[in-house]
Parts: structure tokens; sequence; C-alpha cells
């Protein structure tokens, strides 16, 4: 089977690598403020977050814990509307200041999931950082404390963002071309 080159399925590059780290350097330095003496407790929500935390963490210089919670719920370009847990976390949270770590909030969904059900387990605190914001894709009310970008409207991958478990590896974000996930007609 003949694969396209992935980079020709782009419609725009939205964010380059470069625009990437000059970001993340300068939300490390807050969060590296807000959280000084505190020792932040990083739950990393899988899989679409796993660049964005590979970054932001060397960005933020205090000592801090990493754990993972997976969680799931597009199919396709669609929310399937339920949220599913893939791994839960490794480590009891009880007492620990959490700083939730995503990639995208779209709809709101995940986030309120995640928050539901982690503040049931009693963490001192629980704060959210998002990597990209589309907030018109909003069907909760629902914020961020730290934004890296603020997106509108259509498809973005890469960095971590797919469709279909593809173009993750993309060092940018761009916008998908719509007849790639559209079809031609
Ligand atoms: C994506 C993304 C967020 C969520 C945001 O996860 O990583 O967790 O969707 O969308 P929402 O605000 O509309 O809920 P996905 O379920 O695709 O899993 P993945 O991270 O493994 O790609």
């Amino acid at each position: 089977m003949e694969t396209q080159p992935l980079h020709d399925d782009m419609e725009q590059v939205l964010f380059s690598t470069e625009q990437i780290q000059e970001r993340i350097t300068a939300l490390g330095v807050q969060i590296r403020q807000d959280y000084a003496g505190k020792e932040p407790h990083l739950v990393t929500i899988l899989k679409g977050s796993i660049p964005f935390i590979a970054d932001l963490m060397r960005a933020v210089d205090v000592p801090m814990t990493l754990d993972f919670l997976g969680v799931s719920s597009y199919a396709g370009t669609q929310s399937s509307g339920e949220v599913r847990l893939t791994k839960d976390l490794d480590d009891d949270i009880e007492g620990r200041h959490v700083l939730v770590v995503e990639d995208i909030i779209d709809t709101g969904l995940t986030l309120s999931y995640v928050l539901r059900n982690l503040r049931q387990r009693m963490p001192a605190s629980v704060k959210v950082v998002t990597f990209l914001d589309k907030p018109s894709g909003r069907g909760t009310q629902i914020e961020a404390d730290y934004v890296g970008f603020t997106i509108p409207g259509g498809f973005v991958v890469g960095y971590g963002l797919d469709w279909n478990q593809r173009y993750r590896n993309l060092p940018y974000v761009g916008i998908l071309k719509r007849e790639v996930y559209a079809g031609p007609f």
C-alpha cells in the first residue's frame, strides 16, 4: 500500500516548532513562579499530551513528580460524548498540588470528567495547563489556568494531536486538509 507523505496532508502550519518552544518556555516561567515551594504533581492526560509534557516538564525548574491518566473519547473527528478511563494513576494524589496537563480543550467533556474524578481523591489543589484551547468548541463552562495557544475552529493535528491515531509525530501544529478527514466528496 502506498502511503502519503505526512506533510502533504496539511492545509496550513498553525504553530511552528520554534513558536511552540518559545511559548512553552514562557509557560514554564509562569508555572515555576506559581508553584515555588509547592512541589507540583503533574497528571498528564494520555496520549495527546506526551510531546507537551516532555517539553513542559523541562521548562519548569522546580522539584515535581509525574503521573499519567489514560482517557479517551474521540473516534475520528467527533467526540463520542462518552469518556472512558483507559489507565488509572499509579500514585495517590491526596494532599498533593495537582497540575493536570492536557493537549487540547475542545468540548470540555474530557476535562470535566477528569476534574470530577481527581477531586474525589482529595488533592490539596487542582489546576490545569493546556497546550491548546479551542473555546468555539465548548459545550460546558470550563477553563484552564494556563493556556499555550488559543485556536479557532478547524481540525488541528501534530505535536501529539491525532486524527485516527495519526499525525501525532509532526513537530508542529497544523490544520488538516478537509478532504483527508471528510473524503473527496
Ligand atoms: C483528545 C485530547 C483531549 C480531548 C479534548 O483526547 O487529548 O483529552 O480530546 O477534547 P474535548 O474537550 O472535546 O473532550 P482523545 O480522546 O482524542 O485521546 P488522545 O489524547 O489519546 O488522542
